[in-house]
């Protein structure tokens, strides 16, 4: 029944992109959810409605990030957080644009060939049966980079926000003491990732009981713990009692964060990617996260071809759009670290003439190899969890913000004593070249370990204009294929003219350069198209559940109005005034 209904809903998004020669119109009955002025687009009601709130009070955008990114980490605790980092990029109502780079570091400690046997073999845990199982760098303690997101809150507050903190935190903490109702879609989460919790923690952690839908969960540590932070401001969690609490948890569990990484944990400013496309200006993550620049690029790849003539999912839109990706991926791989700590060629990576010169090889009759493109081989693993939120207030002003423990529930390691998950977040460093990470990536130099730096991201929070006026703030979770799903909606949106709620809710696909595979959200494309794209040369995966991505997303309207965008795929809310 459920299949049937994805196939019919498929069809509806494939028809109702109603073309009449190559010009589309807006189905406007298909639209999400409208409000006058102000909306926050989250993973749970919850915390969107507490970030609503913030706006209704009189606070900003920047006032409701703050709350929004603490209300995730208490009702969400499967992706949102205080134990991981995160990027925002913002849009002042006046015009101004910026990023913050709350992304977690390694810490000193940390040496390039950390997760490396001596034989330099990547080390392994091994179950029972001497299976492989996930590796040092994505369970437990040893996983964890030092957690940016307090830092980051306090950042924007700081520097953007308007309302008082304490009007901020209390109704997170309220919230997390009253507890939160359990909803189908967490009930089989924690039931899936129970093992692991029991694996890596030595006391029964909250997460080990059956929790059932509609269980309420009440978080009273984290309470206690954002009620020191309220008090005692961002120093609290790097320099205070939770500091040193936190420490001496991560070392008794074998980790090697230090009191001296927490305080001297920084956020960075940062100027965003900035690019063009038609007549959309595109504003997205800088490094260390790749999002901006492999969107810029694949963008800029795809600009010169009449998609819109091709149309969504056709066969020559996916092929234009995987072979930019394969080029992209590839370039990704290569080139792209933390610019703190190596250089980072950005411009000419987003450059017309580099990128003209890289569709040079492309044919549509024919795919090209990612062999011929550049060297590896790699397996597919699965993919796990991260959060976007976007909001735009009743002043103008807009944010876009993807922060993660990167696995669900990070490291899985969960300290009772603070209440909260901490993150695995050194996995998306290239423990070894050529060797993939939990997301099938693999990395050169540029992207591997050394005390303080940035591991290498794909989160690509996005903010678009049109005619230099606020378009549409957009962004996802979805390890690896956050830029892909991130390309598709902006596309969705603006080649066929879908709503914001029919361009996230429309069936995906991504290709990364290796593995050299099509992926396609399962039971959602015709197997014609399959049997066409594989008389072509390219490899068809729609089995392995790797698109994952929930996008969420806030469009403005012509006439000033605000439509959401919220992923059918979670539990995803729109909720504004
Ligand atoms: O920064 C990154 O790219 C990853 N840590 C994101 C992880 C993620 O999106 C997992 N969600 N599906």
């Amino acid at each position: 029944m459920k299949k049937l209904i994805l196939i019919l809903s498929v069809f509806v998004v494939l028809v109702s992109c109603n073309k009449i020669e190559n010009e589309y119109v807006v189905d406007e009955s298909k639209r999400g959810l409208i409000v006058e002025k102000a909306m926050v687009v989250s993973a749970r009601q919850e915390a969107s409605k507490i970030g609503t709130d913030i706006l209704k009070k009189g606070g900003n955008a920047f006032d409701a990030m703050a709350a929004t990114q603490l209300a995730l980490a208490v009702v969400y605790p499967f992706a949102g957080n205080i134990g991981g980092g995160g990027f925002m990029v913002y849009r002042k109502a006046n015009g101004e644009i910026g990023a913050l780079d709350f992304r977690e570091k390694a810490p000193l400690a940390a040496t390039k060939d950390m997760y490396l046997e001596e034989d330099g073999n990547i080390i392994t845990y091994l179950d029972k049966k001497g299976n492989i199982i996930p590796k040092k760098s994505t369970l437990g303690a040893l996983a964890v980079g030092v957690p940016g997101s307090v830092a980051g809150v306090f950042a924007v507050h700081e520097r953007l926000g308007s309302l008082p903190i304490e009007d901020i935190i209390t109704p997170v903490i309220d919230l997390a003491n009253k507890g939160v109702v359990v909803t189908k879609k967490q009930e089989e989460r924690i039931k899936k990732y129970q093992p692991y919790f029991r694996k890596v923690n030595n006391n029964t952690i909250l997460f080990v009981k059956n929790w059932k839908e509609n269980d309420t969960i009440k978080y009273p540590a984290l309470a206690e713990t954002l009620t020191r932070i309220m008090k005692n401001g961002r120093d609290e969690f790097y320099k205070g009692e939770t500091a040193k609490r936190l420490v001496k948890f991560i070392q008794d569990n074998g980790g090697i964060i230090t009191e001296e990484d927490l305080s001297r944990y920084e956020v960075k400013w940062r100027t965003p990617i900035t690019f063009e496309y038609d007549d959309l200006k595109i504003i997205s993550m800088s490094p260390p996260s790749s999002g901006g620049i492999c969107l810029a690029q694949i963008m800029k790849m795809i600009e010169p071809y009449d998609l819109a003539a091709y149309g969504p999912n056709s066969l020559k839109a996916i092929q234009v759009i995987t072979e930019a990706e394969r080029r992209a991926y590839a370039d990704r791989s290569f080139y792209l670290g933390d610019p703190d700590f190596v250089t980072v060629p950005g411009e000419t990576l987003i450059s017309n003439e580099y990128l003209k010169g890289r569709m040079t090889s492309f044919s549509f009759e024919k795919a090209t190899l990612s062999s011929e493109v550049s060297h590896g081989s790699v397996q597919v693993i699965e993919s796990n969890e991260t959060t976007h939120y976007s909001i735009i207030d009743q002043f103008g002003n807009a944010i876009s913000v993807t922060t993660t423990l990167n696995g669900g529930y990070g490291s899985k390691l969960y300290c009772t004593d603070l209440g909260f998950f901490l993150n695995n977040e050194m996995d998306d460093f290239s423990s070894k070249p050529g060797v993939p990470n939990m997301f099938g990536l693999i990395g050169a130099e540029a992207n591997s370990i050394a005390p303080e730096k940035r591991m290498l991201s794909s989160m690509t929070p996005t903010i678009v204009e049109r005619d230099g006026k606020l378009l549409m703030s957009v962004g996802t979770p979805g390890g690896s294929t956050i830029i892909t799903s991130v390309l598709q909606t902006i596309l969705n949106v603006h080649e066929y003219k879908m709503t914001m709620q029919e361009a996230v809710n429309a069936p995906r696909f991504h290709h990364q350069w290796l593995p050299d595979v099509i992926f396609f959200e399962p039971n959602s494309f015709p197997k014609e198209l399959f049997v066409q794209l594989q008389s072509l040369g390219y490899k068809i995966n729609e089995k392995t559940s790797r698109i994952t991505a929930k996008v969420d997303g806030i469009l403005v309207l012509e006439n000033g109005k605000l439509e959401g965008g919220a992923d059918r795929r979670g539990d995803d809310t729109a909720l504004g005034f």
